[in-house]
């Protein structure tokens, strides 16, 4: 697998969502990372499944949505009815994380669990083996716009280690064209990265040039 490039549509102009959509996929991203928030779980609120439907009608674009809500296997269904590909979940929301992976994998789509920048990798041991992929997150979640943490990348590498070359390891939070060969160093390939792009005009040369940049620092064996 190469470096999978995922632009999160929280800091696009939702007033011109459609467009804004297009215009990332044009530019070459292959994900699309949709940031779910429910004022609960993160301080922060964003959409719902509707929203999730009406993106699913105007792209190709796999769609990973990030569960930042508590109860994640309450509406877990209601986001991959709507077209979610991808469910990724916090092990800190309240849940049973195993079903909620069961009735995503019972769907067909991919399951995720994702850690805090203070959650300890041991959090996700007992489902390590049940995962697609898993998110490392590298800022605390609710708001674009923050700084990278880099106390995360030891966590990156350690879970590079433990998973092996292959495994798709997402950072999300601060990823701009510095941090990101840091991540990818680190043992990250997928980058999910929100303001640097949309905060850019020319969005297909932000997403080529985190791509190069990911490829070239990529370490599939830390040390
Ligand atoms: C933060 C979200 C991120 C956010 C990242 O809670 O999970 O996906 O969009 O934004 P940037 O890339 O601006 O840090
Ligand atoms: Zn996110």
């Amino acid at each position: 697998m190469g470096v999978i490039i995922a632009p999160s549509i929280l800091s696009a102009d939702f007033a011109g969502l459609g467009e804004e959509v297009a215009d990332v996929e044009r530019g070459g991203a292959d994900w699309l990372h949709v940031d779910v928030m429910d004022g609960h779980f993160v301080p922060n609120i964003t959409f719902g499944p509707p929203v999730v439907a009406s993106l699913r009608r105007v792209t190709d674009l796999f769609l990973d949505v990030h569960l930042m809500i508590e109860r994640p296997l309450r509406y877990a269904e209601a986001f991959i009815e709507a077209g979610a590909d991808l469910i990724s979940f916090h092990v800190e929301a309240a849940d049973d994380p195993r079903e909620v992976i069961a009735r995503v994998r019972a769907r067909g789509r991919k399951a995720a669990m994702v850690l805090k920048p203070a959650t300890p990798l041991e959090a996700l041991a007992p489902y390590l083996d049940e995962l697609d992929m898993v998110l490392l997150m590298t800022v605390n979640p609710g708001f674009g716009g923050q700084a990278f943490i880099r106390e995360v990348l030891p966590k990156i590498s350690e879970l590079r280690r433990r998973m092996g070359p292959e495994f798709p390891i997402q950072v999300d939070g601060g990823v701009n064209a510095e941090t990101v060969v840091e991540a990818a160093a680190a043992g990250a390939n997928v980058i999910v990265a929100g303001s640097a792009v949309f905060r850019e005009s020319d969005r297909a040369a932000v997403i080529e040039r985190l791509r190069r940049s990911a490829e070239a620092a990529f370490v599939s064996r830390p040390e």
